[in-house]
């Protein structure tokens, strides 16, 4: 038999907020899909995940909560867990970073490492906070931006012209906790030598040509530019501490010390399938689905997270050995939200636990598995999720369900009619029933959901068309036996689509099972017991009713969503954060002559490029009429590319040059930022080089 093992991970969400759809879209649904298609087919998978709850992320949001990071995850662990569960991510396992199996996973990992000298400590100088007597994280370190000139930009990156930044680089460095200058001080760190590793990476991820472009794309730049060590502890007051044996190996006082959490959590696939093993009741279950080679591992993922499934992970398996490696990481693009990038500052976001006080479950993973930003990042809008559950899920699927059995029960006697003499219509749709698993099917296996979706509701369409084409309500009255064909035919289309659309539709595919009376079907939302003999994914091309079958009860099986309905759902987007525009505060006076210390001037911009490896990048040339300047500005998630060229500019010619990813960046370009976050280009007229004054 084929071995067909696999163990699924979803992105561990940080346990610092509730989730909403741009999470869902990145690494939820899209596993919970394949997962569930695969449970149909019988496959041996397990799916896990869990809530990351160590580091500086949950740290800050605490602190802006004005609670401990403890009482925080405590906090929002359960609720999101809860979320998902209704909206049926069908976990196997859902655990926490805080649990005791996770701390000894890591601590375990970590300790054989160190034994093995796959690491390297290292002092340096790092900010500390004199004040709170504590190292600070580069997050926790603010200061004036060396680009834009920021006053409250981050140790790490520069939120307003998206900078990546270090805490060297900030002028006026200051500690975020209290304000206070900041100090540097000395302190050891382990790293990791991903430089020395980057062979053995570059030779494994070769033989991963049929990963996404995507994916392969941003790990090729990465390794293009050269692997470095990354420091893999941190001297901070919450995470998994570094263990006491590894210390003393190293020779260095680990107190106050705690592993860094992207070293942490990935473990957290482990540490979750072993407590997900113990809990099946075989706790050494675990070590198939992680150290038997014929293991498929696969990890979905959000395209911010590529590098760390793709690069530092697997290089950490490798160091330890006896693990296996990602089979595949199918990580998706951003999901933008009426037109506009989420943001959770701004309210402009659909948290999952609003979205089901309102819907079922069903209806978002049906619109959003249909516009997933599989290749591109993708757009969800209100209006476009109201017309896929009016139009094709009522419309198609719903009516297509309705008019079926309702037929039957008044014409038929509620029970399923022989098939006798069938035209070739109707065998051409007991052929197209006989293709659907696996063309649905190849597409979930490659991971092309939008697609598996589309050729469901095809199906449903195909059964819609069958029935008005051949008229029952017609040839009810001349010819029985064709309206009987077509109320079998259609009955037995029906309880394929039951199967079929159950990955992206569980609660509906159930619901739809009772009215048809089912006989019991495969649950995808579980561990597949193998010896079962229900009905499953290939069981879908065959006719499942046997003539004289007895349906149940109809039920409608999506209802249309009104106008109202969806306007409101429009008129919440991004009202937390505002009762209106909120503005921000006026400056302080400045004399003209601080003014006229600027240059600036009128440009055109002649090239735009991205910078690999920057997501938010973009490698300008500007014409200023006397020269040309090469800028870089961080503005590549708002504006297209091809957009660019041609554009007027106004540009700060005399900022002192900056080097950013090894590009030297020769002054700045203005941008208006509306309250939402929205950039515009200062439109000038005028001749390239012209002085603005
Ligand atoms: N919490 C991280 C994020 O939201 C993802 C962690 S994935 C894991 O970006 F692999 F580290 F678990
Ligand atoms: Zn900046």
């Amino acid at each position: 038999m084929q071995n067909d093992r696999t163990l699924v991970t979803s992105a561990l969400p940080y346990a610092n907020g509730p989730i909403h759809i741009g999470h869902l879209a990145g690494a939820y649904l899209p596993a919970d899909l394949f997962v569930r298609y695969s449970r149909l087919c019988r496959h041996d998978i397990v799916y896990v995940c869990g809530s990351d709850e160590m580091g500086v992320a949950i740290m800050i949001r605490a602190r802006q909560e004005g609670t401990s990071p403890k009482d925080l995850v405590d906090r929002y662990h359960p609720m999101i867990a809860d979320s998902l569960d209704r909206i049926g991510i069908s976990f196997d396992y859902y655990g926490r970073t805080t649990s005791d199996v996770h701390r000894e996973t890591s601590q375990e990992f970590f300790n054989r490492l160190s034994e093995k000298g796959a690491f390297v400590t290292k002092s340096e100088q790092q900010p500390f906070d004199p004040s709170e007597d504590i190292f600070l994280a580069d997050r926790f370190v603010v200061g004036t931006c060396p680009n834009c000139g920021n006053e409250n930009a981050h140790g790490d990156q520069c939120e307003n012209c998206g900078t990546a930044l270090s805490p060297t680089e900030l002028l006026n460095p200051r500690s975020a906790l209290s304000d206070a200058k900041l100090e540097w001080r000395e302190t050891i760190h382990w790293y990791l030598p991903l430089g020395e590793m980057q062979k053995e990476v570059e030779t494994w991820i070769k033989t991963k040509s049929s990963w996404k472009p995507n994916v392969l794309g941003q790990v090729g730049s990465w390794l293009k530019e050269g692997l470095r060590e990354r420091a893999i502890t941190r001297d901070v007051p919450w995470g998994v501490p570094v263990p006491e044996e590894a210390a003393q190996r190293a020779g260095v006082d680990a107190s106050g010390k705690v592993i860094y959490v992207w070293f942490d959590a990935p473990l957290g696939y482990i540490s979750a399938t072993r407590e997900w093993a113990s809990q099946v009741g075989q706790p050494e279950l675990w070590r198939e689905y992680w150290q038997d080679e014929g293991t498929r591992l696969v990890h979905f993922i959000g395209k911010d997270n590529i590098v760390f499934h793709c690069i530092m992970f697997p290089a950490m398996l490798m160091a330890h050995g006896g693990y296996v490696l990602p089979a595949d990481v199918p990580a998706n693009e951003f999901l933008n939200i009426e037109g506009k990038k989420l943001s959770t500052s701004r309210g402009w976001a659909v948290w999952l636990h609003e979205y089901l006080e309102a819907f079922s479950p069903d209806l978002l993973r049906y619109a959003l598995a249909s516009t997933l930003p599989e290749t591109k990042d993708a757009d969800f809008s209100w209006a476009d999720f109201q017309a896929r559950c009016n139009n094709e899920l009522a419309d198609v699927l719903g009516n297509f369900a309705n008019r079926t059995l309702t037929f039957a029960h008044r014409y038929a006697d509620g029970k399923l009619p022989a098939l006798r003499n069938p035209s070739s219509v109707d065998q051409e749709v007991l052929a197209q029933i006989a293709a659907a698993p696996a063309r649905v099917g190849g597409a979930y296996a490659s991971f092309k959901n939008r697609e598996a979706v589309f050729e469901t509701i095809g199906l449903a369409r195909v059964g819609n068309k069958y029935f008005n084409d051949t008229e029952p309500w017609k040839t009810r009255k001349d010819n029985p036996e064709a309206c009987a064909n077509t109320i079998h035919v259609s009955l037995q289309l029906l309880a394929s689509l039951s199967i079929l659309m159950d990955p992206v539709l569980p609660f509906s595919a159930a619901r739809l099972r009772r009215m048809l009376n089912m006989p019991e079907v495969v649950d995808s939302s579980k561990r597949t017991d193998e010896s079962t003999d229900a009905l499953d994914w290939n069981s879908a091309g065959s006719p499942l009713l046997s003539p004289g079958h007895v349906l149940g009860e109809v039920e409608i099986l999506f209802s249309k969503i009104d106008d109202e309905v969806i306007e409101a759902q429009v008129a919440r987007l991004g009202s937390e954060q505002s009762g209106g525009v909120e503005y921000e505060e006026a400056k302080e006076e400045v004399v003209y002559d601080d003014f006229a210390k600027l240059d600036l001037r009128v440009g055109t911009i002649a090239v735009a490029e991205r910078v690999p490896k920057a997501d938010r990048l973009v490698r300008l040339e500007v014409d200023l009429g006397y020269e040309t300047r090469q800028i870089l500005s961080g503005i590549a998630e708002h504006f297209e590319l091809d957009s660019l060229v041609g554009r007027r500019v106004v540009v700060v010619a005399n900022l002192k040059p900056r080097k950013l990813r090894g590009l030297e960046s020769k002054g700045m370009v203005l941008l208006a930022e509306d309250p939402d976050g929205a950039l515009h280009f200062v439109a000038p007229e005028g001749i390239d080089g012209a002085v603005v004054r």
